[in-house]
Parts: C-alpha cells; structure tokens; sequence
C-alpha cells in the first residue's frame, strides 16, 4: 500500500520543475535542511516535497524501521544467516554501561581493549617501544583488506593533518607484489612495526603477504623473533599464534563486528597511532553522537534515516541505478572506496533476510571521485548523461589550508554543479546566448542542442565544519546508518557477504592448475576459464 502511494505521487510530481517549488516557497532550504553536531545537511535539492517524505516514512514504518534500529543497537542477531547481533555501535559507546550478548558485558572486552590500545599506542608515539635492535618505530605497515584496510586508509587519510612528522603509515591490501616492494623499498626493518589486521585470519590476500613479509623480516634481520615488530588484530588468536605472534601482541575482535564496520575496534589501532588514542576515542564520540542521533529522533528529523529514504525515492521511483558521492575535500579521498564496500557489500543483494526472491531494485552502483577532480573527468554525465544519478556533494568548510582563495573556489565549485544539476539550461536560454554572441540562426540551432542541459537532478548537500576525528565519526556513522536504512526497506540482510565467498571457493582449483602439469580440461568445463589458464601457463613458461 504503501508503495503504490508512492508510485502515485512520484506520477504526480514526476513534472514538477524543483527549481518551481524553491519559487513558491521561499523557506524551502530551512524546512530540507537539517544539523547534526558540525554537520549540516541541505537535502532541499532534491525532487521532494513534504508530501514525499511523509509517505516515505509511512514506508519506513511498515517496514519497522523504528523496531530495526532498535534491534540494532540492543543487540538482536540481525544478522540472521550467521546469527550474530551487529554491535559496531557498541565500539564507540561510553564503556560504562553494559550490554549483554551471550551472556557476556561485551563492554568490558571493549574498555580492555580500549585499554590496551592506548598502552601501545602512547608507547609507539612516545618511543618507548623500541624495536629489536632497539630503535624506535618510524614506518607502520597495515596488512589488511576489505574492512581491515579501507576503514585505516580512509581514517589515516582524512586526518593526516594530526600525525606526527617523524611516522609513517602504508597499507598492504592487495596480493600484487608490486605495491609490497614498493613499500618494502621504503622501510627499514629496524623501525617498522606491522600490523596484521585479519577478523578472520584466513584471508588468502593477507595470509600471503603476512607470510611474506615475516620472511623478508626475518632474513633481513636475521633473527626469528618477532615481537617487537609484529601485531595483529583478529577475532582468530590461535592462528595468529600459529603464525608466530606473540600472544600480547594481538588486539581482539569479536564476531558481532562486521568487517565492514570494524574501523572502531582495533582495527582502527594504525588511526590510533597516527593521531593519538585522545583523538581515537574524539573519533569514537563522534560516532556515538551520529548513533544516538539515529536512535532516539524522529524519522521526519533523522539524518541518516531522510538520507537512506531519498536513496529508496529515487532507486526505487525513478529508476536510479547509480549514485555519486564527490567530497571537496583532499582528506576524503579514499571515501568513495570506504562507501563502495559499506554500501555494495551490504546491500548489494537479490535475496531477502527470510530467503524470499526479491523483486526490485536494491543497491544502486555507487562511484565518485573527489571534487574538482570529478568535474573534469565524469561529471559530464551526471549534466547530460543518459542516466538519472544523485549526487552527494560533502564539503569540508574550514580547513588548516591558509589558502583562502583556494578554498573559496572549492566550495564554491561545489555550489555550482548542484546548481548547475538542479537548474540545467533549457534549448531557449541556450538558443538565446548564442544569438546574443552574433551567431548564424543555424549555428544558434545546432549549437543550442549540444549546450541544453535537463537540469532537475537531484543532489544532497552535507557539510562538515571542519575535518576533525569527531567529524569524521560521526560522518562514517551517518553513512553506516543509511546503508542500513536502505537494507531495512529492501528487507535484506546488509551483515551478510555470501556472493564474495564464491570466488574464493574457486580459486584453490585454478592455483591448482597453474601448477599442474596437465592441461587444465581435466578441472574446468567452460572453455574460457581453461583457454585463460593455458595461455597464462604459457607465458610464465608453465607450459
Ligand atoms: O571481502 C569479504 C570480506 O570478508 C570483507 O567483508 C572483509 O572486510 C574482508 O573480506 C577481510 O576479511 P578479514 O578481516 O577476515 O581478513
């Protein structure tokens, strides 16, 4: 029922100009917009009126978000294929209050772990862990991928500003060797400290290079303890054990973290020593502002909540496939891979929780790149593409750059393509310029086509006063909260991630292959799998 309201209202105001609606009503930017802490969100450039939000939160209640959220935080097994609660939220809650699962005060192992971060951290950035031959750390790798790279990458990223001048950070995620020498070719042994970030330790990219690198380390050094130069942080201890950490050494996980959502536990420790575990746990607080925000305001007046449901408004009743997400700012430059697994990780399904086949669209395809940068390379399609993509545009206002006038053109570059998205330029205006700049009737014409511009596409403006770690937790936590409003009215399982096991379920038999001196029908029955298994064998000589 409630959808069909729906459909029948996007019928009734599919027409409608937003550029209209701004002229007859003079306050539209108060009544869609809104404020959480530092971050401001302006939503009023969308192709909404009051009447849509409210069937939209009609939508949301009979899909019982407001029970959902609920679940979410107290602990329910949301995540119903693996039967686990989802308790993220729990990370970045004050540690004085309990929450019980399994029986267990999960908060105590939080606080413990808290506990022990700060000990190493404050050692690390203080110099008083010292490595083997007992210099300081100065470079530190984190070997990790999927949520144990991106949540530290993005993080480490944004708020470079606060580390200090005498360490480094890197990232080992993927298995080409390429990118480890490369790293290797900058560190030196004596003063590296790795971090191996795995929930679940099997991990076939980070189990190599974990592996590798505890060679190089050992045959650079010539010695075989590790101790002062390996940690790792996973929900799997006897593995890691097994790999030759020290037992001290490990920082938990627990399974009710998603890997996805896992930069607020230890995974976060490389953010922890670059910034300062004071500023990890402001990093925390932000966050937990962003939770209590979702959890006790009104649909109407919830930030994540009006962000999710604009995403189903358009995926769902006009047909978006797609939407972009372009910061202006440098320091949220790995964002949109950070968003890309929050979103398509989470809710990139066909399948209900209950199992039921699900029959419209979920996830769209989400893609961005930062400001202006996008502007010179796709945002050309976001004017006058084919396809019809949302925008969020998220500027960070005041920055340490004493360049004024640059960040005056970089916010004000983003004013202008929402602008430009929303207002577009019919064929007459066009037309007019052009006769204006003394142009022929026919090039008027042929030209006015080309420069017409459809205009009323939709985009979000969010606004961070300025990129500091409570910002920041509370921006990462606003997306998280979306994504999962989005997955409560898809009624999917956003904890799950049963598509990526397929892949590395197959992957044991081509790596089987490589080696094998057969040829490679004798284990595959598609020609193109076996054709490119062949042909690679014959180039390293395998043949
Ligand atoms: O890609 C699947 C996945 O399981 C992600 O959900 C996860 O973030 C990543 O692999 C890494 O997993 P782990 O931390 O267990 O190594």
């Amino acid at each position: 029922m409630e959808w069909q309201a729906l459909k029948a209202h996007q019928n009734s105001i599919a027409n409608i100009r937003m550029q209209d609606w701004f002229k007859n009503d003079l306050h539209r930017f108060d009544t869609f917009s809104l404020s959480v802490g530092d971050l401001f969100l302006d939503y009023s450039k969308n192709r909404i009126s009051t009447e849509t939000l409210a069937l939209l939160s009609k939508l949301a209640v009979a899909r019982q978000l407001p029970e959902k959220i609920e679940q979410l935080f107290s602990g329910y097994p949301l995540n119903n294929t693996e039967g686990r609660p989802v308790l993220h939220t729990a990370l970045r809650h004050p540690v004085d209050h309990s929450l019980l699962v399994d029986g267990h005060n999960i908060m105590t192992s939080i606080k413990d772990t808290l506990t022990k971060m700060r000990i190493f951290t404050d050692k690390i950035r203080d110099k008083t862990w010292r490595g083997c031959t007992g210099k300081p750390i100065k470079d530190i790798i984190n070997i990790g991928i999927g949520g144990s790279h991106l949540g530290p990458l993005m993080t480490v990223h944004a708020l470079s500003e606060l580390a200090p001048k005498d360490l480094r950070c890197h990232f080992i995620s993927n298995i080409d060797s390429t990118h480890l020498h490369a790293v290797l070719n900058q560190i030196d042994p004596e003063t590296t400290l790795f971090i191996i970030s795995s929930k679940s330790f099997t991990t076939l990219e980070t189990a190599t290079n974990a592996t590798t690198l505890i060679h190089w380390f050992k045959n650079k050094l010539h010695t075989s303890d590790l101790s002062a130069h390996f940690v790792a942080v996973t929900a799997a201890p006897d593995l890691a054990i097994a790999l030759g950490i020290k037992e001290e050494n490990i920082f938990p996980l627990w399974d009710w973290v998603g890997g996805r959502f896992s930069i607020w536990s230890a995974v976060g420790l490389p953010l922890a020593i670059m910034i300062g575990m004071d500023h990890f746990m402001a990093f925390l607080e932000g966050a937990h502002e962003m939770d209590m925000h979702f959890r006790y305001s009104d649909l109407a007046k919830n930030m994540p909540v009006i962000l999710g449901l604009l995403g189903i408004w358009y995926i769902n009743f006009f047909n978006a496939n797609h939407y972009a997400v372009v910061p202006y700012a440098d320091s949220l430059n790995y964002l949109r891979m950070y968003l890309q697994q929050l979103d398509m990780e989470s809710n990139g399904k066909n399948i209900s929780e209950k199992g039921h086949a699900i029959d419209i669209s979920t996830c769209p395809v989400m893609f961005g790149e930062q400001g202006c940068n996008g502007q010179h390379s796709f945002h050309q399609l976001l004017h006058q593409g084919p396809h019809f993509i949302p925008v969020d545009f998220i500027l960070v206002c005041l920055t340490h750059n004493k360049l004024e006038h640059h960040q005056d053109v970089l916010i004000g570059s983003a004013l202008s393509q929402s602008q430009a998205l929303m207002c577009g330029k019919s064929y007459t205006e066009a037309y007019a310029e052009l006769q204006k700049a003394g142009l022929s009737e026919n090039e008027c014409d042929l030209l006015a086509r080309h420069k017409s511009t459809p205009g009323n596409r939709p985009s979000n403006t969010l606004i961070l006063k300025n990129m500091t770690p409570k910002n920041l937790g509370a921006l990462i936590a606003l997306y998280e909260h979306k994504t999962f409003v989005q997955g409560v009215i898809w009624q999917v399982n956003s904890f799950d991630q049963w598509g990526v096991e397929l892949g590395k379920k197959l992957l044991p038999n081509i790596l089987h292959a490589f080696k094998s001196s057969e040829r490679s029908q004798f284990y595959f029955n598609d020609s193109s799998t076996m054709g490119l298994i062949e042909y690679y064998k014959s180039l390293r000589g395998h043949s």
